[in-house]
């Protein structure tokens, strides 16, 4: 029997109420007006049965229990696939298994511990650079920030303004346009598709060398790279080519490295609107660290720390929607939905269920205080089994660069500043984030 949902009524405003326009004009209002009418909605969307999930016990159904009738949407797996190959974001089934397993040693303690060592060292470069009573923008150097760590960490070598770096970067950037809109074929010669097969030539020219210098010599750089490289050694499918390899490389990177800064920067905006919260974590930081540097190991004394870092990106999510679709008929909660069905999930819209996060709009660490919210209440990185890989690493990163920062500077932002966070594959602050400096 076909589902019974209601459908969700896009906001007013748009010819005939048009949901796609609504959803492209503004995709984070958007989102917030449909969750204001159910839990579980059909989304009217041309095309592809399209459905809207926000309870902690929908999404446990699609993203847990049922989770192998689901594999990523099928247009952002051919618009990446086109470019990166099969990698660990898009892929599926038996592939995913090996390249995940792959990956994963990649993130294991020690390794995340030698990372540490990278994250403080241009941390140091960034503050020792900066200057009290000067006005810098904090998403560019958040960017510059985890640019340089994520490349040293995953390829053995800084690639912040080299020609290598840059042409990464682009493909990246295109990468991003393609999969937010309806792109071209790849094979139709119109200048952007040029630009990519150029810049992909550039890559793989640039790190197919790399790859087979490091297979052959059998060094271990105790980066990212070695770890797939050993990976192919120990891979009995004969799947991890260098190719393969050159592709999860620079997908890792795609992966991690935006997102990281924005969510960072979004923490520094909140932590310079609640001088509170601000104080009582300038004061565990300084309790634990006194006037030294920081290492790994006191991350574990830093309770508050985490908290700050998990409540904001509760509140900003950089990651807004994830979406996945169904490869048979399910059935979730009595509703049957076709086979190709489309779930949108918004961690946006969830970590805002009044239900769950009293004064969901409040900035309040506490929340996390006793470690109660429900893996499925509280998606960040997403969960069950396609959870982020990098979460570890980010999570790390992001605790030392926030204390290196406060140990050093108050941030407070200029009085003008208007702050409005827009969805652009990943959500961000639209007016960039200028923030003023004062030694502490
Ligand atoms: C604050 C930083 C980060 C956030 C908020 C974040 C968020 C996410 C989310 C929400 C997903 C799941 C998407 C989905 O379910 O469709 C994801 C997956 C993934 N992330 Fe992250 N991420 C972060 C940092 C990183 C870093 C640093 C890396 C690289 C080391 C990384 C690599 C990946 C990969 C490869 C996947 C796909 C995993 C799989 O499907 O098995 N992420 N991330």
């Amino acid at each position: 029997m076909p589902s019974t949902l209601p459908a969700a009524i896009a906001p007013s405003g748009y010819p005939q109420r048009n949901h796609t326009k609504a959803l492209r004009q503004d995709a984070l209002g958007y989102i917030e007006y449909i969750a204001g009418q159910g839990d579980f909605l059909k989304i009217p969307f041309p095309l592809v049965p399209t459905y809207f999930v926000n309870h902690p016990d929908l999404i446990q159904e699609v993203m847990v229990k049922q989770s192998r009738s689901f594999h990523k949407p099928f247009g952002i797996k051919y618009t990446a696939n086109q470019l990166f190959g099969d990698n660990l974001f898009t892929s599926d089934g038996e592939l995913w298994k090996i390249l995940r397993s792959t990956l994963q040693p990649g993130f294991s303690v020690p390794r995340l511990q030698n990372y540490a060592k990278t994250a403080i060292g241009y941390t140091r470069q960034i503050v020792d650079r900066w200057q009290p009573g000067e006005t810098v923008e904090i998403t560019d150097n958040m960017m510059e920030l985890t640019l340089r760590t994520t490349t040293q960490c995953f390829f053995g070598m800084d690639l912040y303004s080299s020609k290598s770096g840059e042409n990464l970067l682009r493909f990246i950037e295109l990468f991003f346009k393609r999969i937010s809109s309806v792109p071209t074929p790849a094979w139709v010669p119109i200048p952007s598709n040029r630009e990519l097969k150029k810049l992909l030539k550039d890559r793989n020219d640039f790190f197919l060398p790399i790859i087979e210098e490091r297979r052959t010599s059998g060094e271990d750089k105790g980066d990212i790279l070695s770890m797939l490289v050993q990976g192919q050694k120990a891979d009995t499918t004969g799947y991890i080519t260098d190719m393969q390899v050159c592709n999860e490389v620079s997908n890792l990177f795609a992966a991690g490295y935006e997102v990281t800064a924005y969510s960072l920067a979004f923490t520094l905006y909140l932590l310079a609107q609640h001088p509170d919260i601000e104080a009582r974590l300038r004061d565990e930081i300084a309790r634990v660290l006194g006037t030294r540097e920081i290492t790994a190991e006191d991350l574990e004394q830093m309770p508050y720390l985490e908290q700050v870092l998990q409540e904001s990106m509760r509140l900003l999510p950089v990651i807004a929607f994830v979406g996945r679709q169904s490869i048979e008929p399910v059935t979730i909660q009595g509703h049957h939905l076709p086979s190709r069905s489309m779930i949108v999930v918004a961690p946006w819209t969830l970590h805002r269920r009044a239900d769950i996060y009293p004064e969901p709009l409040t900035f309040n660490p506490d929340r996390f205080a006793d470690g109660n919210i429900s893996k499925s209440a509280y998606l960040p990185f997403s969960g069950g089994p396609r959870a982020c890989i990098g979460q570890g690493f980010a999570m790390m990163q992001m605790r030392i660069n926030l204390a290196m920062i406060l140990q050093r500077y108050r941030l407070s932002l200029p009085s003008d500043y208007v702050f409005k966070p827009i969805f652009n594959f990943n959500t961000r602050p639209q007016n960039g984030l200028p923030m003023v400096l004062k030694a502490v």
